[in-house]
């Protein structure tokens, strides 16, 4: 995880950080069940994983990915990213009962496309975007826990801190 230029000091940054721990955290259950061989653990499992990651990848997307999309700069790299997301998709959903290599192959994409972002995106992000692109990527990310409708808020309101982290 970056710790060398504050960049999860910015509340989205620090929000999408927090959220892969907990991806990971639940990647880690998922693998247990997989390794179980029992059909229905691994079932809610992948479930708990896609309710965490799903909401992620949307919020990413619709909100920091639209903006510095705009930069020709990174165009390229978030349109790999976007992929990424898919390819995410696809891998969860093909992981069976006693299947470490398809678990590993979830596990080891889900683990390469968090650290682009916590140690490549999210520190360029920091750099690239000033204090209007900020307030625009606030306004138009969805909350983790709202149903996914954005909501407008002053950056560094405590209100929206604590929501983002309830429930
Ligand atoms: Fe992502
Ligand atoms: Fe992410």
């Amino acid at each position: 995880m970056c710790s060398y230029c504050g960049c999860d000091s910015i509340e989205v940054i620090g929000r999408f950080m927090a959220e892969h721990v907990e991806i990971i955290n639940a990647t880690g259950d998922l693998r247990a069940a997989v390794l179980s061989g029992d059909p229905g653990a691994l079932a809610a499992a992948r479930a708990v994983v896609a309710g965490l990651l799903w909401p992620h990848t949307v919020a990413e997307e619709s909100g920091l990915f639209t903006v510095m999309a705009r930069d020709e700069l990174y165009a390229d790299h978030i349109a790999t990213l976007c992929g990424e997301h898919e390819t995410l998709d696809t891998l969860l959903a093909a992981i069976a009962p006693g299947d470490r290599a398809a678990m590993a192959r979830f596990e080891d994409a889900l683990r390469e496309h968090i650290d682009k972002e916590d140690n490549g995106l999210f520190p360029a992000a920091a750099i690239a975007l000033d204090g209007p692109d900020w307030v625009e990527v606030h306004a138009i990310t969805p909350h983790s826990h709202d149903g996914g409708e954005p909501h407008v808020h002053a950056p560094g309101d405590e209100h929206h801190r604590a929501v983002a982290h309830q429930g």
